[in-house]
Parts: C-alpha cells; structure tokens; sequence
C-alpha cells in the first residue's frame, strides 16, 4: 500500500515538476524575447496552464511540443532556457525581429524536427554543433537573419533533414564539398 501511494506521488511529483520547469522557461523565454519597449504575449501569466499560451501546444505530460510565433515585433533575444523545453518538435519563430545570437543550450532540443527562425535579426558565427544532436531534424530555416562565419558542416550528418534554407544571411567562405552528401536533402538555400 505504502508502495502504491509513493508511485502515486512520484508520478504526479514529477508530473507537475516537467509542467513547472516548461511554465518557467516560457516564462523567461517572454521576459528575454520580448524587449522592454514592445508589448506581447500578454496572455503569458502566472494562473494559467502553460499549455493554453498562445502559441504553445503540449503533449500529454504538459511538456511543451510547438512553440509557434509569427509576424509581431518583439525585438528581444532567446534565452539559454530555450533548453528546458526539450520535448520540443516544431519552433516556429518567423517575423518577430529576434536579435543576439543562438544559445548554446539549442544543443539540447533533440526532439526537434522543424526549425523556422526565417525573418529575424539573429547574429553571431553560427553555432553548427547545436544541431549535432537533432537527429529528428527534417527542416531548418533560418532564411533572412544577421548570421555569419563558414556554412556548417553539421547538418549534413543528419539523416532526416530535407530543407535546409541559410540564404538572405553572411556567411562566408566556399560551399564545402561535403554538401554534395546530404542523404535525405530535397531543398537546399544558399
Ligand atoms: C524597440 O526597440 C528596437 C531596438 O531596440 C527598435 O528597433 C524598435 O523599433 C522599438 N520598437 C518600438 C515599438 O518602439
Ligand atoms: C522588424 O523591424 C524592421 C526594422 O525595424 C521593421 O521594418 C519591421 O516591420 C519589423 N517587423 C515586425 C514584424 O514588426
Ligand atoms: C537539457 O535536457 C536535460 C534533460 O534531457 C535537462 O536535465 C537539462 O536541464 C537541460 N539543459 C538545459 C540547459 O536546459
Ligand atoms: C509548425 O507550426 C507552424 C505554425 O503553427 C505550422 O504552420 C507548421 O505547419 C508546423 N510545421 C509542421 C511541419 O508541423
Ligand atoms: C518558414 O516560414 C516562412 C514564412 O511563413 C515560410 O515562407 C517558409 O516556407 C517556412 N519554412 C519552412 C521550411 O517551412
Ligand atoms: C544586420 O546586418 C546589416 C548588414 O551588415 C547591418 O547593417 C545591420 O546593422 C545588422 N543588424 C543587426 C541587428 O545585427
């Protein structure tokens, strides 16, 4: 009986810490995405189920699977929390004018099969191990941002990947050999 109600208690403990740990990151994905002199995501509070955010769909453990937000100015930057959100599938971030550079902690989204950043400011060498773990990738879109250094060569180890648009940003340097090897790629944008 002690047993049964230790699971019970396990399962809801964690339950809800995974649901607290995503409900905080959102919130400090808001507080760093949007910049002080704009106004969003004004539906982001405290008293509501993460899940019901705009923008944000979860799965059934309350772990947040989509994170989608399109074509209002926000001007902030993303926040290493980023992280945290790990049961991610589709980030869909387009149009917002994110600024600063990817965190580092992007390594961490190793559910992730759909990126779309397109229409952004984002700045910075482009990190290419970040993507070193997304196995499920199958689209990445960062068309139209601020990023610079050499074309990653990360991406062409990952199995699933179809799309993969870099144009519209200042990368340098030659088109490495190893993009002729991509297994799976359909859609390539330089
Ligand atoms: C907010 O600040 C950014 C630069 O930090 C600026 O480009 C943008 O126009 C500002 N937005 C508003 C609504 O004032
Ligand atoms: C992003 O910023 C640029 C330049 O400040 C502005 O022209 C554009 O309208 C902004 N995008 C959005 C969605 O507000
Ligand atoms: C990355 O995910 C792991 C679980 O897989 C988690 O323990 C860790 O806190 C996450 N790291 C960051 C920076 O969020
Ligand atoms: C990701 O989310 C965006 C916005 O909701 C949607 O348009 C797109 O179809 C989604 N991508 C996939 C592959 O599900
Ligand atoms: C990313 O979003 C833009 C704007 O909605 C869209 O044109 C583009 O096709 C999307 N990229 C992918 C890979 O779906
Ligand atoms: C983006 O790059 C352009 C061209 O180099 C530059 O003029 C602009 O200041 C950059 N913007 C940001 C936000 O880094």
């Amino acid at each position: 009986m002690k047993l049964i109600f230790l699971h019970i208690f396990l399962i809801i403990f964690l339950k809800s810490s995974n649901g607290f740990s995503d409900f905080d990151a959102l919130m400090k994905l808001k507080a760093s995405m949007v910049a002080s002199n704009t106004s969003a995501l004004n539906d982001w509070k405290t008293g509501k189920s993460h899940c019901s955010f705009s923008g944000v769909s979860c799965d059934q453990n309350q772990r947040v699977t989509a994170l989608t937000i399109s074509n209002v100015p926000l001007f902030g930057t993303i926040p290493s929390e980023i992280g945290v959100l790990n049961k991610l599938v589709n980030l869909t971030l387009v149009a917002i004018n994110l600024t600063g550079e990817f965190p580092a902690e992007f390594s961490n989204l190793t559910s992730i099969k759909f990126v779309n950043l397109s229409s952004n400011l984002l700045s910075g060498d482009f990190p290419g191990e970040i993507v070193t773990d997304m196995t499920e990738l199958e689209a990445f879109d960062v068309y139209d941002n601020n990023l610079t250094g050499k074309l990653p060569l990360e991406f062409v180890k990952l199995k699933n990947l179809r799309i993969l648009r870099l144009g519209g940003n200042f990368f340098t340097g030659e088109i490495p050999e190893a993009y002729s090897e991509f297994p799976s790629l359909k859609i390539l944008g330089l």
